[in-house]
């Protein structure tokens, strides 16, 4: 009985307990040093809002304010959390060909996913429990995405039901939604049947975890230790055929991590596919997209042409997003950010969409291309021979060809 209580006392003082920020601690886990001072904040209370200027800031804002477990289960990866800084780390080894003497005046960011229009090649990725920061939970992003016009994909672990996000889109905004492959197929079928009716406009379907979660040792420390996720085990290529005939709504398989299975479902006839090793969360030692897409040139670059293919993991910069953007990418998804910014609510999510996308343009006049789509899968705008040394023992020939 009294090491229940113990137990139970201990239990309570972690969910209570707040990170105090200690920048040295954050630069050995893959943050970059730019100078935040953290001394003159309070544990347990929010800093100022105007004092965020980069996305790295939101979350540490949110270390600051949001409880020990509530922040860790945001921040943390699976293992080692090699993959994890891994997706940080790798937007380092790449370099950029900025072109002078060429007319930046003009701008365009305006990106088509899946047949819709956005406003940024950016979009707020699927990430459980919103209302972990903020009581206004996913509706905050769903309103924040229809005032920066990206697309937001809430995760079916949503705090909020289906339809109370659906009920919180703008008028005409799209959304698409989460959804896992649960081993309860009745479920699967109610949930798909729900999304639809609740207005959103294609599923991300999440096929890197069958059967278990990742191992989070971070988040295990505030937990009980299952990492029974109820998803099936047996999910094939049969199963996934069978699956996209229970909507009427365009799936993306989310969580390819290899370009063998990109191809596959090039191949399979999907509109899209949406290259993630889930932040790191799920099996650490996964490549990063960067790695992944390299792959793809390397071995199915016919795959381009094919199929629209998005990418998430470690997205901070605006340069991130155009490192990606020159390696194919359509559109480049965000997981950590927008949750760490709801600590401030809607008009947090809205400050750092709306920092990500100053940097974004800001970068793309410095670098002499202001059209999105003549950056998208023109590898002549970055080096990556640093990555494909590491990578492959040897850069690869391909991308030499000047072309801007
Ligand atoms: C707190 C948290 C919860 C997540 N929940 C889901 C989820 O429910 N479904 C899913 O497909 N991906 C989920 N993800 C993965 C994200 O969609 C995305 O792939 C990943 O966070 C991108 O990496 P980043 O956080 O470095 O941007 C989650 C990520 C985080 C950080």
């Amino acid at each position: 009985m009294a090491r229940i209580l113990r137990g139970l006392a201990y239990g309570l003082a972690l969910t209570r307990s707040v990170y105090a920020v200690d920048m040295n601690m954050e630069y050995n886990q893959g943050l970059p040093d730019t100078g935040l001072d953290v001394s003159g904040w309070t544990a347990g209370e929010l800093p100022d809002l105007d004092d965020m200027i980069s996305l790295n800031d939101f979350q540490m804002a949110a270390k600051n304010f949001l409880s020990a477990k509530y922040y860790t289960q945001y921040r943390t990866g699976a293992l080692d959390e090699t993959t994890y800084i891994n997706n940080l780390d790798i937007f380092r080894k790449i370099l950029f060909n900025g072109y002078a003497f060429q007319d930046v005046s003009n701008l365009n960011l305006n990106t088509t996913i899946l047949g819709y229009n956005f406003a940024a090649p950016f979009f707020i990725a699927p990430a459980a429990n919103a209302g972990h920061a903020n009581d206004g939970a996913e509706t905050n992003l769903v309103k924040a995405a229809a005032s920066a016009g990206v697309l937001y994909a809430p995760s079916i672990s949503a705090t909020q039901s289906i339809e109370e996000i659906g009920a919180a889109a703008a008028d005409g905004q799209i959304m698409f939604h989460q959804e896992y492959l649960w081993a309860n197929t009745t479920r699967v079928e109610d949930e798909l049947a729900r999304i639809e009716a609740a207005g959103f406009k294609a599923i991300f379907l999440t096929v890197d975890n069958t059967g278990i979660g990742g191992i989070r040792d971070r988040s295990l420390r505030f937990s009980s230790g299952s990492s029974d996720t109820g998803h099936t085990l047996d999910f094939t290529v049969d199963s996934l055929n069978r699956l996209r005939n229970m909507t009427s709504l365009p799936i993306v398989p989310k969580g390819i991590k290899t370009a063998r299975d990109v191809k596959l479902c090039a191949d399979l006839g999907f509109d899209a596919v949406y290259i993630s090793n889930h932040g790191g969360r799920v099996v650490d030692g996964a490549p990063t997209a960067v790695e992944v897409l390299l792959d793809v040139h390397a071995q199915y670059p016919e795959v381009f042409d094919q199929i629209e293919i998005y990418a998430d993991g470690g997205v901070r910069r605006g340069t991130h997003v155009l490192a990606l953007l020159a390696l194919g990418v359509r559109a480049v998804g965000l997981g950590r950010p927008p949750m760490f910014a709801n600590v401030f609510g809607q008009e947090g999510v809205e400050a750092m969409l709306d920092i990500l996308r100053t940097e974004l343009v800001t970068e793309m006049q410095l670098l002499g291309q202001t059209d999105v789509e003549k950056w998208r899968g023109n590898t002549s705008f970055i080096n990556t021979k640093r990555v494909e040394l590491e990578y492959y023992g040897a850069p690869l020939s391909s991308f030499t060809q000047i072309n801007y």
